[in-house]
């Protein structure tokens, strides 16, 4: 069942948006070679903590930490560790809070001092990709126009599209409908309307679509161990422009 907020309840989405806007903004300074990915955590536990927010992931269907940190060939669900940060990583952060009840979420891939062209390439294209999605978020389109204008920008550059994980509705909870998926689901007929609440993530391979999920039971890997970018926003559905919970006006 896909919830419609009223406009106070978007305002609440908002103001937990920001929480998340800042903690990536905080991670993004602090992305450097030498870094440990729980270093990171923790910088992020304790803002959202000080920000008067709750880490959505932590304790997540027994989620150990409070951000997702997943490196290069992690796609998603990277568990923060004492692993370092070097030169040429790339690093997504996936970042979710709770204020008043109400969730933001969103992820940001930076890089690590010189990285690759191609890889670079695919950061920037799966931000891209999110921005042509951001096109078909108004009342009218489906869920589905969201997925191909991702699908479509991704696989023009040669892209693998991941099938396994998808974006999603939010809200009260974490997830809720409707799903969001990065690629053409005939399932996703639903029409946007104003009041609709949705992550929008494109994860996004350099080479082939499919992942591994690892052992730990979270973190997901490309099979051919090429990286994978991530970008998330979660946007509000209005009678006019979408409402970027997650970042100011143009997001980084
Ligand atoms: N941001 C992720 C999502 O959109 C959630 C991370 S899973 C968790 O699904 F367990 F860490 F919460
Ligand atoms: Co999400």
């Amino acid at each position: 069942m896909i919830t419609i907020k009223t406009q106070a309840e978007i305002e609440k989405m908002h103001a937990a948006g920001r929480v998340v806007e800042n903690t990536l903004a905080l991670l993004g300074k602090n992305v450097k070679a030498g870094v440990t990915t729980e270093a990171l955590n923790k910088l992020a536990h304790d803002f959202i903590v000080s920000s008067g927010a709750i880490p959505s992931f932590l304790g997540y269907n027994g989620y150990p930490k409070s951000v997702c940190i997943s490196v290069n060939d992690e796609v998603v669900h990277g568990i923060p560790s004492g692993r370092k940060l070097k030169d040429g990583d790339i690093v997504s952060c996936d970042v979710g809070a709770i204020l008043d009840g109400f969730h933001g979420d969103a992820a940001r891939t930076f890089l690590v001092g010189e990285v690759d062209e191609a890889t670079k390439r695919l950061v920037k294209v799966t931000r891209e990709c999110f921005y042509k999605a951001l096109e078909y978020c108004r009342e009218g389109y489906r869920i589905s126009d969201i997925s191909i204008a991702v699908q479509k920008h991704a696989e023009a550059h040669g892209y693998g599209v991941v099938r396994d994980l998808v974006g999603h509705g939010i809200g009260t909870h974490m997830h809720e409908d409707p799903e969001v998926p990065n690629f053409y689901s005939p399932r996703s007929r639903q029409r946007l309307q104003a009041g609709m609440t949705i992550a929008i993530e494109p994860m996004i391979n350099l080479g082939t679509e499919r992942v591994w999920q690892l052992e730990d039971g979270w973190t997901v890997t490309t099979q051919d161990g090429k990286p994978s970018a991530h970008y998330e926003n979660t946007v509000a559905i209005t009678k006019g422009d979408p409402i970027l919970m997650t970042c100011s006006e143009v997001c980084p």
